[in-house]
């Protein structure tokens, strides 16, 4: 078999055909603009496509440009975000449409934009190789995956971040005379449906004939990386409801994940020393995994008492929210669908 970067026209003439006819109709793809290709690539940070479709349709309808995001109120973005997650996504899109409503024209060299709110190099390679047709390749999970089983690289990663490191310079190396914009989502859509995890789909496959993984037994088991070590985390959370208002936590505005959503509190929030009265009930046990963390919620029924109220007086993170208010807030996914089943309870 040629080397990879023998066989590199080879191998762009097969992807890009078949990515030409077999792409997926994706709204971002239909007519993109730079404001939709950045609002895309930020949706689609950690997130599946067909989660950020409907997010994607109704944000483009209430914030159609970078200016009517510039002059949103905070609250408003949080909102239209609601359910996607990693919330720091929706805040430092925001920062980037009010940084670009005070310059003449938006950056367009891949180095600038990695040192913008929220740009990593991944998102900056798609960013200025899909808007400005710059010749950086995008290198994530999927690259990796289609790069390592092309390769057969018996390597073993530590993690992907050294992965990534790795396979940089053949990602580069592969991108070279390429329509970058074509070349990068062409190998986006490999990884997302043809050469999957799990099961590859090697017999349809249009550059099966560059792979050495194929030739292999299994070639689902590239690219070989050290299993992640899973924690286990216990988080006991208060449910108080107080005269038609229920006791929510704003998390902080730097908060990585959830800046300015509001949650259900973490009993810690309320710092409370024993007392008889404060005997909480159990009301729900809740299992979720956010990266390496499995993570049991137990969340326990308060009875409002005077030392609970004291003691959410003296958090300014806590808040009082009147329950038919609720609809109105920023709740981040889970906690979202945890209110609506034990406010119906
Ligand atoms: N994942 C990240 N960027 C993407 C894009 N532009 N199209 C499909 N999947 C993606």
């Amino acid at each position: 078999m040629p080397s990879l970067a023998e066989a590199r026209p080879a191998f762009q003439k097969a992807l890009h055909a078949w990515y030409r006819v077999h792409h997926r109709r994706l709204p971002w793809r239909k007519s993109p603009s730079l404001y939709q290709t950045v609002v895309s690539e930020f949706m689609l940070q950690q997130t599946q496509v067909a989660t950020v479709q409907p997010y994607f349709a109704r944000w483009l309808r209430e914030l159609p440009d970078f200016a009517a995001l510039a002059a949103a109120p905070e609250a408003k973005v949080l909102k239209l975000w609601e359910g996607l997650g990693y919330y720091s996504r929706a805040r430092n899109l925001h920062r980037l449409a009010k940084a670009f409503a005070l310059l003449p024209a938006p950056p367009t060299r891949p180095e600038v934009w990695r040192e913008l709110p929220g740009i990593g190099p991944y998102t900056a390679a798609a960013i200025t190789s899909i808007a400005f047709g710059q010749p950086e390749a995008c290198v994530d999970g999927n690259v990796v995956r289609i790069l390592a089983r092309l390769t057969g690289t018996k390597r073993l990663f530590r993690h992907s971040t050294e992965a990534a490191r790795y396979f940089a310079p053949r990602a580069a190396a592969l991108i070279e005379g390429a329509d970058p914009g074509l070349h990068n989502q062409a190998m986006m859509e490999l990884g997302a449906t043809v050469c999957l995890r799990q099961k590859p789909r090697c017999l349809i496959c249009p550059v099966a004939r560059f792979c050495t993984a194929r030739t292999t037994p299994h070639p689902g088991k590239f690219p070989r990386l050290m299993s992640k070590q899973v924690e286990k985390k216990l988080v006991n959370r208060v449910w108080c409801e107080h005269r038609g208002r229920l006791l929510l936590r704003r998390a902080h505005a730097k908060a990585q994940r959830l800046a300015g959503l509001h949650e259900l509190p973490e009993a810690g929030d309320l710092g409370m020393a024993a007392h008889p009265t404060d005997v909480p009930v159990l009301v729900a046990r809740k299992r979720r995994t956010i990266t390496r963390f499995r993570i049991t919620e137990a969340i326990y029924r308060y009875t409002p008492s005077p030392n609970l109220l004291a003691c959410a007086r003296r958090n300014s993170a806590l808040e009082w929210v009147r329950i038919a208010d609720l609809d109105r807030l920023a709740l981040s996914g889970p906690h979202r669908r945890w209110v609506r089943e034990l406010l119906a309870l």
